[in-house]
């Protein structure tokens, strides 16, 4: 499975990517607005941090506006995959930039049959939000499920991202589901590392070693 951080701060993108595992990095508005920079300048940055997938969104809504911003996007960085809505302009987007060579990641993804729309287009990625619907009582990681099965059942290129993650149990279940990739909040990719077990199994070795040392002293 591929991890991506999902944040535009370079200070937390680079804490993940010191790990030597993180795959890539996805944005979207809200987070290159939280970080109050150039868009292209963050985006920019973020490319200058690791080697990988690099998704940043338009903003654009309708078709022609959604191309020309993301031959934009696209010529910041070999890395840049161009985030696209899935609304009905994105999909003719999504097919207009494949065929210009230009990778895709179409986002904001709720239901299997909106994913059929965006392979059948030519996405490289697709993001389904497991948390959001969570959030409203829906069940995130079925939405997972169903999409990786309708893309093996015809041989759909477009991988699966699973987004909008809330918990490690989320990034366990999408794993399990068979996604390609999980973009994750650091605080969630930081509680992938933690188990009690672990803590309290690595006290005690030492604790025993340091205790012969003594006793051979
Ligand atoms: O960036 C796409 C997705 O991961 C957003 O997640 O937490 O805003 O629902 P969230």
């Amino acid at each position: 499975m591929r991890i991506f951080i999902d944040s535009a701060n370079l200070a937390e993108i680079r804490r993940a990517v010191s790990y030597g595992i993180i795959d890539g990095v996805t944005t979207n508005p809200s987070l290159i607005a939280k970080e109050g920079h150039d868009h292209h300048d963050q985006i920019r940055a973020i490319c200058g941090i690791l080697d990988g997938d690099i998704s940043a969104e338009v903003v654009s809504t309708d078709v022609d506006g959604m191309i020309a911003e993301g031959r934009e996007l696209a010529k910041i960085h070999d890395s840049v995959v161009v985030k696209i809505p899935l609304i009905r302009d994105g999909i003719k987007a999504v097919g207009a930039l494949a065929s210009e060579g230009i990778r895709t990641n179409v986002t904001l993804c709720f239901s299997p049959l909106q994913a059929i729309l965006a392979a059948k287009a030519g996405a490289y990625l697709i993001s389904p939000f497991i948390g959001r619907l969570d959030d409203i009582s829906l069940d995130g990681i079925q939405l997972i499920r169903e999409i990786v099965t309708i893309y093996d059942n015809y041989g759909y290129a477009t991988q699966v991202l699973a987004a909008s993650a809330r918990s490690p149990l989320h990034v366990k279940e999408a794993a399990l589901a068979g996604a390609h990739v999980s973009t994750l909040p650091y605080k969630v990719f930081d509680k992938m590392f933690s188990h009690p077990l672990t803590d309290i199994g690595l006290e005690k070795f030492l604790a025993d070693y340091r205790r012969t040392l003594v006793a051979h002293a």
